[in-house]
């Protein structure tokens, strides 16, 4: 546990800290890597890692995680201040994006632990990002005392102590409360999946390999033992790691997307760079080097966001693009266990050829004789944050548009409850104007295929009051 004295130097130091989060945290990664170079081969996702992303979504969620255990501590009011001026700090966030500012720690730890849970994160890894944390601090803590810039300074901001060896410690002491807190949550998880540590990880056998759409490859997999593949609840995901050509064993997560049978059926978008980015690494393998007998490491079903630990409401899809996986799972399960719930599914694609698995879709609404579904094709309309000046000339990537969501045509009730995914300005969107429409803001469930950085939440859209 963080102790008084170190929740004190946390207080003093979270306003420089939050001022050069990125900076640390960028810091951090370099001294991770070079001490772990397999870390970045093997498990973190170098494609994010280039676009410096990760550093950011650390740099926020260290800076979230103190401010909620300062927060928390009884007699806070001392730490307002400080707070504040790590929240307002220009550079503590990323552009347009909110922090996680207002969660619990145990939200947040919870959160980590999905995320941990699916990459395989154990205990044994922890001493090496401990040890890259503490040099990082200290290189900061280290600029502080000195006129050198060629580390990371926080001297500059907000306090003249900056990060002194107390405080060094101090932030050592919330990363093992942290991760302490994570790695039991994630022992929680594997025991909830009848899981022995480090049994976690599987070899699975592609079984079918077909091009969905003009650019989604759907895989359908099978244990590669005696012992069936990890039944899963419909909204859970797997990690799939695959080995690249240069030897890197990349992890990727895909929804799990419903079968009746111990197979696991998912299906990937192919990313196209378009000659600005490279392309995505994974789904262009599973499209381009995998084929029927491939063989591809899986880890156990995650994931806490599923139908069947909910109420009986009646419910709403809401999907766009690959997004359309999480949905087909749920539908899926309804489909063969309560076929008469009320469901609502609208599912937005640009166009005809990119939409993967309609059949599937209209099969399992037709199944369900109190469900229905819209498709929308949206591609050269004008999408409602365009005209309203929003955050960027599209919601789904250059040069394509997501007609607005047409709440007026659906019936909707206060007791509905809503599942929301695909791109993560589609899902503000579509959740500002639900929350508009009357609907509880904790009925509105979304998935993010990424990094979830709060957009999804926190973002205003200019859609609210219309
Ligand atoms: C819970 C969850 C469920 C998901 N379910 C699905 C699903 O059902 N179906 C699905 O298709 N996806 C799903 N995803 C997303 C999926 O995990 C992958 O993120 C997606 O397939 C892209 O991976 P990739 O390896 O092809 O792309 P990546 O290689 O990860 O590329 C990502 C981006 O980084 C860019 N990039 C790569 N390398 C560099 C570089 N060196 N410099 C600069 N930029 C670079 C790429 O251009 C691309 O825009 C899910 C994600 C999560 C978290
Ligand atoms: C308190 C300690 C830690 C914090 C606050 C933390 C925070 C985070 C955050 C914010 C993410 C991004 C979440 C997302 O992608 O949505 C993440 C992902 C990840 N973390 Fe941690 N982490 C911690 C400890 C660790 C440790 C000890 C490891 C071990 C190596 C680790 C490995 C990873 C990996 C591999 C990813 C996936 C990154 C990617 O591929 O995009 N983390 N972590």
């Amino acid at each position: 546990m963080v102790t008084a004295s170190q929740l004190a130097a946390l207080t003093r130091t979270l306003p420089p800290v939050a001022a050069h989060a990125d900076a640390i945290a960028t810091d951090f990664y370099d001294r991770l890597f070079a001490a772990r170079p397999d870390l970045l081969r093997d498990r973190f996702n170098r494609g994010e890692h280039a676009q410096g992303r990760q550093a950011r979504e650390l740099a926020r969620t260290v800076v979230a995680l103190a401010e909620a255990v300062i927060d928390a501590a009884p007699g806070s009011g001392t730490s307002s201040s400080a707070r504040a001026a790590a929240t307002l700090h220009p550079t503590s966030r990323q552009a347009g994006a909110p922090t996680l500012a207002g969660s619990t720690a145990a939200e947040i730890t919870s959160r980590l632990a999905q995320r941990h849970a699916a990459l395989g994160i154990r205990r044994h890894d922890h001493p090496a990002f401990e040890a890259a944390l503490r040099e990082a601090m200290r290189a900061s803590s280290a600029s502080a005392s000195s006129s050198h810039s060629d580390s990371v300074s926080v001297s500059d901001e907000a306090s003249p102590e900056a990060l002194d060896d107390e405080a060094v410690e101090a932030w050592t002491a919330l990363y093992r409360q942290v991760i302490a807190e994570v790695a039991d949550a994630v022992d929680d998880l594997y025991r909830h999946a009848d899981l022995e540590p480090d049994e976690e990880w599987r070899e699975a056998i592609v079984t079918e390999h077909r091009l969905e759409a003009e650019d989604v490859v759907a895989l359908t997999l099978v244990s590669a033992d005696s012992e069936a593949l990890p039944r899963y609840r419909a909204g859970q995901f797997a990690s799939v790691q695959v080995e690249l050509a240069d030897g890197a064993r990349q992890i990727r997560q895909y929804s799990l997307r419903g079968g009746p049978d111990e197979q696991w059926r998912i299906s990937a978008r192919v990313l196209d760079g378009g000659g600005f980015a490279p392309d995505g690494e994974v789904s262009t393998h599973l499209r381009d080097e995998i084929a029927v007998g491939g063989v591809v490491r899986v880890s156990p079903p995650i994931g806490s966001l599923t139908i069947d630990e909910l109420d009986d409401a009646p419910l709403l899809f809401v999907s766009a693009g690959i997004g359309c996986t999480p949905v087909l799972g749920m539908l899926d399960h309804l489909a063969r266990t309560e076929p008469l719930r009320p469901v609502t599914a609208l599912h937005f694609e640009r166009t005809p050829e990119r939409h993967a698995h309609r059949t599937e879709l209209e099969a399992l609404v037709a199944a369900m004789p109190n469900a229905s579904l819209r498709v929308s094709y949206t591609q050269g309309s004008l999408s409602a944050l365009t005209a309203a000046g929003g955050i960027g000339e599209s919601i789904d990537g250059q040069g394509a548009y997501l007609d607005p969501i047409d709440l007026g045509t659906v019936a909707l009730t206060a007791e509905h409850r809503v599942f929301l995914c695909g791109p993560v300005p589609f899902m503000a969107i579509a959740r500002a104007a639900l929350i508009e429409h009357g609907v509880e803001a904790d009925r509105v469930h979304y998935f993010v295929f990424g990094p979830d950085d709060g957009s999804v939440t926190g973002i205003d859209t200019g859609q609210r009051g219309r």
